[in-house]
């Protein structure tokens, strides 16, 4: 019964691929409270990724609560959370039913590669038919009745019971298979009433979104449920389906899913989606019409800063009422933390993968050399939108959770700096950890994972450095493409996530890419980019993201700066020896 205090504080809930966060900051970015907690990766065959969206709504709730329970503990009052942000992992795709308001299927998880028939299919399509790409102006009214849903009536995708029929292996060519059954060879015709232009080929569909045809992104990934689990289509055809993203899914159970809860996505999450126009930052018809996906499943899009609603009493937490006030996916909220607010700026969060953001301003940069141009974020309804590029790694820290978990090679992943470090280099060995493909800036889905150049000298610690190496190997590759699109040269990349812990795979990546690494003492950036969002919308603390200088307080303290200690020659060699390994590695599933 002690007197609480009252202070002003905000909130952020990171939802990433492993695990979920709650944190509290204070008003210099000072972690007040937090809780985390991991839940299940669901890996049902090889390439395969799930999540439960119920299991991510009970690590939601469980982490507010005993981060708000440690705030009151420290004589806090929970009053003094002003408002909440929301940052998650991107493109992972969770469909649920409108009128019981629970999930249909389990959430398909962004590194997951069973879509890749799916791809192979759209592709040929794109090909073969092209795609409408300039009628920007119709709006999703007409949509419906265009799109030629298919008609599902063979089970030619479903199990007996709507189950997943298909195994590991083999699933390209069923699932190319399953697409035929359901029709959708017919799909995706132009209505003809609008003024259409067709585009042929993967460049149109680049143009348009931004993103190229891939496993990554979540229309793809939206695509498989439809065709192969029953409930989502079924759902679908009744207009009873709603589908989102991660953020989607918490913002809809937080406002209360029983009454209804909220159906938006912010832009940010909405630029991976495969369904909007980088012009309009609107759902585009054209592209509903090639996946043959319905308006009615869509959310609302909207800023990553502005008020959407009040956290509900249904979902049980002591924040009852606090406003909900900045949503952002966590690369881009990553980017927003590090404070890389001006066109420019870069940074790397080396978090399960790697992805490296930079930022372009209110100008979206098309990349020639095979990265993606994204929302970096738009701080208000009525604020213009600050796009990126940015350089997506598959596998990081994931590659090192592997090496504890599937290979026993450590047994914590803390022992990766030990067991690395007790060797001066790699013993020429490069690990390409192309375990889903590989991203930017190879964009080869058929890479394999590789260790190349063993010998009988190789020891496990050398196998461990080549781990650290790879992903350093991939960042300064992305990086490499950066400075040639902006023709500028990176001095210093900022950096956070879970791998910068490791004080050897930072003075690796600086080593590597010659160039200084920055890692700030407080690494949540994650959570501090979608904080600051909320605060912006909030007014709170008069952070304005609009004006950096009011940011200048916040995560100050103890920023490390890893500088090159490999000369240049030495550096290019072992970037040459990193290439002919990738070039083994591609095209091995072809
Ligand atoms: O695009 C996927 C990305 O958002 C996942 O982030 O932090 O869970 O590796 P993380």
């Amino acid at each position: 019964n002690r007197e609480l205090r009252n202070g002003q504080f905000i909130g952020s809930l990171d939802c990433g691929t492993t695990s979920t966060r709650f944190i509290i900051f204070d008003k210099r970015a000072k972690i007040i409270a937090e809780h985390q907690t991991e839940f299940e990766q669901i890996l049902p065959h090889a390439g395969w990724h799930e999540h439960d969206p119920e299991a991510l709504v009970e690590a939601m709730t469980e982490c507010i609560n005993k981060a708000v329970e440690k705030l009151e503990w420290m004589g806090w009052s929970r009053k003094s959370i002003k408002g909440i942000g929301i940052t998650n992992q991107r493109e992972t795709t969770v469909a649920w039913s409108r009128s019981t308001g629970k999930p249909l299927c389990n959430a398909i998880v962004w590194d997951d590669s069973r879509t890749l028939g799916v791809v192979r299919e759209y592709e040929k399509k794109l090909d073969e038919e092209g795609m409408d790409i300039d009628d920007e102006e119709e709006d999703l009214k007409g949509v419906p009745e265009e799109v030629e849903i298919g008609t599902g009536g063979e089970d030619a995708a479903f199990g007996e019971k709507g189950e997943i029929v298909e195994d590991g292996e083999g699933v390209t060519e069923k699932v190319g298979k399953a697409m035929e059954g359901l029709g959708l060879a017919g799909r995706g015709k132009p209505n003809g009433t609008a003024h259409h232009k067709k585009r042929k080929g993967k460049e149109g569909m680049v143009d348009v979104t931004g993103i190229p045809l891939s496993t990554y992104f979540s229309a793809i990934k939206l695509r498989w449920m439809l065709d192969h689990q029953r409930p989502v289509h079924e759902a679908h055809e009744a207009d009873d389906l709603m589908f989102g993203t991660v953020d989607t899914w918490l913002v809809y159970n937080l406002t209360g899913r029983e009454n209804g809860g909220l159906h938006i996505m912010d832009v940010t999450n909405a630029s991976r989606t495969l369904l909007i126009s980088l012009k309009t930052l609107q759902w585009h018809p054209p592209l509903l019409r090639f996946f043959g996906i319905r308006p009615s499943v869509l959310p609302k899009i909207v800023s990553s800063s502005e008020v959407y609603g009040t956290i509900s009493e249904s979902i049980h937490t002591p924040l009852t009422g606090v406003p909900i006030a900045g949503i952002v996916g966590d690369q881009q909220a990553a980017l927003v933390g590090n404070k890389c607010l001006k066109k420019g700026e870069a940074k790397c969060t080396y978090g399960t993968g790697a992805f490296v953001l930079f930022n372009t301003g209110e100008e979206c940069v098309r990349s020639e050399y095979g990265l993606i141009s994204t929302v970096a974020f738009q701080a208000g309804p009525d604020a213009k939108p600050v796009y990126a590029l940015e350089g997506s790694i598959a596998v990081a820290g994931s590659a090192i959770k592997w090496l504890r978990d599937q290979i026993n090679l450590i047994e914590e992943s803390s022992d990766m700096d030990i067991l690395a470090g007790s060797v001066a280099d790699t013993g020429g060995v490069y690990f390409v950890t192309a375990f889903s493909g590989l991203l930017a800036p190879y964009w080869d889905r058929d890479a394999s994972g590789t260790i190349i150049g063993l010998t009988s000298y190789t020891t496990s610690a050398h196998i461990a450095r080549a781990t650290l190496e790879a992903v350093c190997f991939q960042t300064r590759a992305v990086l490499d493409v950066i400075e040639k699109e902006s023709e500028t040269k990176l001095e210093t990349l900022k950096v956070d996530g879970g791998v910068t812990n490791s004080d050897l795979a930072m003075q690796l990546q600086a080593n590597i890419g010659g160039f200084n690494v920055a890692r700030p003492a407080m690494r949540e950036s994650t959570a501090l980019g979608s904080a600051l969002l909320a605060a912006h919308a909030l007014k709170l603390f008069g952070w304005d993201l609009t004006k950096p200088e009011t940011l200048a307080d916040v995560n100050t303290a103890g920023v490390h700066i890893f500088e090159p200690e490999l000369d240049e020659k030495d550096r290019r060699k072992a970037v040459r020896g990193w290439e002919k390994a990738v070039n083994r590695a591609k095209k091995w599933h072809e």
